[in-house]
Parts: C-alpha cells; structure tokens; sequence
C-alpha cells in the first residue's frame, strides 16, 4: 500500500538546498525538469499537465502560478482531466463547490487504472479543512499530492518529493505570514492579469469558511504591488485586476499604512495599464476617499462590485456584515450620485439561518432601489466550523429554492432594465476572445458588461469603439465605428 509523507517528515530532500525563496524553489524545478525529461524520453512524448480550477479569482490567480511552475518543469500545458498530472485547485465556500471535486476524483480513479504513471495533486481551500484530508487519505489513496492555500509556491518540491519516493506527500499549513510571487506564471490572457495586493480575511462573516482556509488577512507593500504591475504592463498587460477577500482594508496593517484609495493613485500612474479594476470591496470600509478617487480617474473602471449578502438588518447583524440596511443603501445612492455612469453589482445568500419572509422582502426592496446590472445569488451552504453552521433554525431547501427563485428573478428582470440605458451609444471596448459564433469577437465595457461584435481574432487585446446596438439582458451585441 502507498506511504503516506506529511511534509515536515520528509526533511531535506536535498542536501545543501538553499532555504531562501525563490531560489529553493527555482532548485527543485530543475530537479523535477530532469525526472520529467527522463520519462518523457521514456514515453517518446512531451508529458502533459492539467490544473483543473475552481472558485474565486483569487484562485485563478494561483492557478497561473501553478501552471507557471509545471510549465518550467517541462509539462506541456492542456486542459484535459486525462493529462500525465493532473492538479485539482478546490474551493470550499458553498458545499456544492466540494461535491464537484469529489465526483472528479470518481472520474480520476478510472483514468489512473488506464494510465498507472498519471499523477494526481489536490491543492486549494478544500484541502485546509481537517475532515477533507481524512477523507482523501481514507476514500481516495490513489491522490499523490496535497497542499493548501499557503505554500501554492511550494508545487515543484512536492512534486520531487513525490516522484523521488512515489509516496502520498501532504503539506498543508495552518497559515502563514510569507508570500512568494517572484516564481514563474503562465497567464491565461496576455492582456489583463490578476495581481493580488492583500491575502486572508479577518472579517469573519458568521456564515463564511474563507477566513479559516485563507489565514488572517496580510497586505503586499505598495512597493511589491506596483513594481509586478510595472512589470506586467511592460509585458504587455492593459488591465490589472487588483485583488482580495477585503480591498477596502488593504493596507491598514503595514508598517507605513496606506489607504486603498492611495495605492489606486499610485497603480494609476503606471503608464502602460489603461484599466483597473478590483475584487471585492466589502461595504463596512467603503471610504469618501475610493469613492473621490473612482470619480476623479480615467483609468478606475466604472464598475463596483458590493456585496451586500441580505438585504434584512437583523440578518446583516447575525451574519457580522457590519453594516445595516439604511447604510448599505446611503452607500449606493452616494456611489451612483457621485459616478452617475457606474454600474453595481452583488452577491446576496438566501436562506440564512432564522430568514423570514419578512427578512427576504428587505432583500428584494435593496434589489429594486439599488438596481444591480448584475448579481451572483447563492442559497445559504453550512459551512462546518462556522458559527452559522450551529445556529438553530436551519431553514428547510424548499422554502430557500423558493425564495432563490424569486430572488433570481427580479435581479434578471432589473438587469435587463439596467442594460438597455447603454443601447445606441459608442463605447470603448477591450477585446478579449473570439466568440462561439464564426466571425464575431467579445469583449467588455469599462463597467463589465459584455459585447459580442463582427472582428477578427487578432483584435484580441485591443481596445476599439463599439456602437451598442442590441441589449440582451446581460450582454449587447454591437458594431465596430471607427475611432
Ligand atoms: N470577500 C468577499 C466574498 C468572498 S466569497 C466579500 O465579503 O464580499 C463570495 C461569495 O460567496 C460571498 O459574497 C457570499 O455571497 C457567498 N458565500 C460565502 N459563504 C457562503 C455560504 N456559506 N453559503 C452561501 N454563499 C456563501
Ligand atoms: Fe467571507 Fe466575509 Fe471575509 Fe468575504 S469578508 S471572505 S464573506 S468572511
Ligand atoms: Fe472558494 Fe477559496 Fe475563493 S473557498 S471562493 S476559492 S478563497
């Protein structure tokens, strides 16, 4: 029967390995480069690799990170479950996120009996949870490789572990108060990147697993974020997505605190990025100053997306938003007051422990006077270990898929209403892919929305003007005009 290897059991695995990072890192890339070029020799083919996603953008983030180093090891990079490694990186926020990776792995077991020299990881907020670690070690003996959220950079060394003693290698750490962002990163666009500028969460939203499975919440310095957007936009990049669970507390924990707000200011100078855009911005830190700054810069894209969970007080209250009805919406008319042309959308949970009736009404009154052009609905997901997870009065499925599908229908119906404004008038666009339909290509608007128009696949991270013709709920079709 295969080992298993907790990490710290292993020792060094090289002797004399540097411990500073990157360089440890960059080490053992080279060493599992070597292991792979052998079998590929062996096989008569490159060997592929798969990093499989799921979640957030936070996420999709350490995915590029994780195809980045694969890459450099000399994996050929595909999209297909059946490749010579494959790296699950899980999400954990609402149960239905977790069945997803277990029926995958249900998957997994066949392809591994067809090819016995497959490797299969698992990595990502699942795999912070204890009882998902017995699981795997108990149900799925065929996983090779685990790790978590805090050592993603740590990929190419477990994988030399792996390969060196065919063990089952797990390496999950509780949290951490290093980062490592200097490795290589294989981005999926060449146009537009991620760049986190904040790790963790602290806010503790009773429903919420995130700040268990992501640590406490940690600041980048300014100088290490604007330095990697200086980088990308020399490679090229026109738009950075600037991300964290809580961007308006960004900064407040440095050595030289700084504002949110301020670091906007500075990533605006940077000559090559034309857009920015950020993830997420919780309503309890939503300053004066953001708000100034949104106005007054030409790059800050008009979009703005605000949580707001419930829309009932007394809910907002159990759930620790820290925020109530009357604020959440002073918030908004002040936004759109103050940037007339954003857009704004949410996420909303229905079903929260003890919602009445009464409750999810206060919901649909935020959604009819906000006016969202979008938003994500979920019903409530027990997450365990969460104070909300113990709270009596779970509300029953029905009564929440009720709800969700009304909830579900007045944000279509307003959204759809939001869309039309923009019909007819000429809007910038950045070129982002080609669309399923032959001869036409899609793109975004500075407030996010969707437009599929006739081009041609080299515009692809261009920016053109795009006439809107045609809105269809939550997208329009368009036409090129001239600039
Ligand atoms: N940090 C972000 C949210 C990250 S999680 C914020 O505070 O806005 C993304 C979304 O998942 C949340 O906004 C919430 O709507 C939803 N979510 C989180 N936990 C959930 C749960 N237990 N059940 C259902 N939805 C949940
Ligand atoms: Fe979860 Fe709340 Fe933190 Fe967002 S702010 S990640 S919802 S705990
Ligand atoms: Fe999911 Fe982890 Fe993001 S739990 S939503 S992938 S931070």
């Amino acid at each position: 029967m295969k080992k298993i290897r907790e990490m710290q059991a292993v020792g060094d695995l090289i002797p004399g390995a540097p411990f500073e990072e990157p360089e440890r890192q960059l080490l053992f890339m080279d060493k599992c480069r070597e292991l792979i070029e052998e079998k590929a020799k062996a096989a008569g083919r490159p060997l592929t690799a798969a990093v499989i996603n799921f979640g957030c953008q936070m996420n999709a983030r350490d995915a590029e990170k994780l195809r980045g180093i694969l890459k450099q090891i000399g994996y050929e990079i595909i999209e297909e479950e059946t490749a010579d490694f494959v790296l699950y990186n899980t999400c954990t926020v609402r149960d239905n996120a977790n069945q997803k990776v277990y029926g995958r792995l249900g998957y997994q077991k066949t392809f591994k009996k067809q090819n016995p020299e497959m490797i299969v990881a698992l990595c990502g907020c699942m795999m912070q949870e204890p009882e998902v670690i017995e699981k795997i070690k108990k149900s799925y003996r065929f996983v090779d490789i685990i790790f978590g959220t805090h050592n993603v950079y740590r990929l190419a060394e477990l994988l030399y572990a792996h390969l060196t003693s065919k063990s089952m290698i797990i390496d999950v750490w509780k949290d951490t108060d290093s980062s490592v962002e200097t490795l290589p990163v294989d981005r999926k666009y060449t146009f537009k990147s991620g760049v986190n500028i904040m790790y963790g969460c602290n806010n503790f939203c009773s429903y919420c697993i995130v700040p268990y499975v992501r640590g406490r919440e940690r600041s980048r310095t300014p100088e290490e974020i604007l330095s990697e957007c200086r980088k990308l936009a020399d490679e090229g990049i026109v738009e950075v997505m600037l991300l964290g669970q809580n961007v308006n507390s960004y900064g407040k924990n440095l050595e030289n605190p700084i504002s949110f707000a301020q670091l906007l200011r500075e990533v605006e100078k940077i000559d090559g990025i034309k857009r920015i855009r950020f993830m997420t911005s919780h309503p309890k830190d939503l300053s004066d100053e953001l708000i100034q700054v949104m106005k007054e810069s030409k790059k800050i894209c008009r979009h703005l997306h605000l949580p707001l969970q419930s829309g009932s007080s007394r809910i907002l209250k159990i759930m620790n938003r820290r925020y109530d009805k009357e604020k959440y919406l002073a918030l908004a008319e002040k936004i759109k007051r103050e940037i007339p042309d954003i857009a704004l959308t949410t996420d909303i949970i229905v079903g929260f422990p003890g919602e009445t009736e009464e409750d999810f009404e206060e919901t649909l009154d935020v959604v009819r006077k906000v006016r969202y052009s979008s938003a994500f609905t979920f019903i409530y997901s027990k997450r365990t270990g969460t104070p909300a997870a113990a709270m009596e009065d779970q509300i029953p499925e029905e009564v929440s898929k009720e709800r969700f599908g009304r909830l579900l229908a007045l944000v279509q119906e307003i959204a759809a209403e939001e869309c039309v404004h923009l019909t007819g008038q000429v809007q910038q666009v950045l070129v982002e892919t080609t669309s399923n339909h032959e001869g036409m290509v899609s793109g975004r608007l500075s407030n996010n929305m969707v437009v599929h128009f006739p081009g041609a696949e080299d515009q692809i991270g261009n920016f053109v003007n795009v006439r809107l013709d045609e809105a269809k709920g939550f997208y329009y079709i368009g036409t090129q005009v001239e600039s």
